[in-house]
């Protein structure tokens, strides 16, 4: 198993696994759900590619990375690490965000993949701990944190901030 980042010669790949994603799921929100290979190579993968180094962007844009996971051949999930916090971050969805595919739940990938963005995100990353936000009624990504090593630091009402010590 290995992280790739987003990359050219795997455009057909990420291109098939965003745009299959739900357009919301659990708070993670994927503005791609169902666009065209086409759109996607002219307009979607150029402007993930600059979120590493943002051009032009509002103040509030953190840079972003988005990795994948792959298990062969296979594309099973997607893992983005935000590179530093700002008070939205803080009190929003962190550092890390994260999905598999649907038909790979359940096997561990999640947890695995974690497992491999920790130590990307702890280079990045200048805060002393990874951030993280999860939905109190997803008991699974819940898991695949506490699976990593993550503490609850906090609570709102629909959520658990969940934090990794670097
Ligand atoms: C959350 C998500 C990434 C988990 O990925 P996954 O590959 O299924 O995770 P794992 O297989 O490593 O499972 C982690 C744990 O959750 C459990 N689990 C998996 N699916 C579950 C479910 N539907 N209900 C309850 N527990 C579940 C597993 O049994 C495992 O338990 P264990 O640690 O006791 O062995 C995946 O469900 C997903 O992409 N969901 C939609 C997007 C999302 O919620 N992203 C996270 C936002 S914070």
């Amino acid at each position: 198993m290995e992280l790739r980042k987003l990359n050219k010669e795997d455009i057909e790949a990420e291109w098939a696994y965003t745009t299959a994603l739900p357009e919301d799921e659990n708070g993670l929100t994927n503005p791609y759900h169902g666009v065209s290979l086409e759109e996607y190579k002219e307009k979607v993968f150029p402007a993930l590619m600059s979120y590493e180094h943002p051009v032009d962007m509002p103040d509030w844009f953190v840079p972003e990375t988005y990795y994948y996971l792959w298990d062969g051949d296979k594309l099973v999930g997607e893992f983005r690490i935000r590179h530093y916090l700002t008070e939205a971050l803080r009190n929003g969805s962190g550092h890390i965000g994260y999905s598999i595919a649907k038909e790979y739940r359940g096997k561990g990938y999640g947890t695995a993949g974690l497992k491999l963005t920790i130590p990307i995100a702890k280079e990045i990353v200048p805060e002393d701990e990874i951030y993280l936000r999860v939905n109190k009624d997803n008991i699974a990504s819940q898991k695949v944190m506490l699976n990593n090593g993550a503490y609850r630091a906090g609570e709102d009402e629909g959520h658990y901030f969940m934090r990794i010590a670097k």
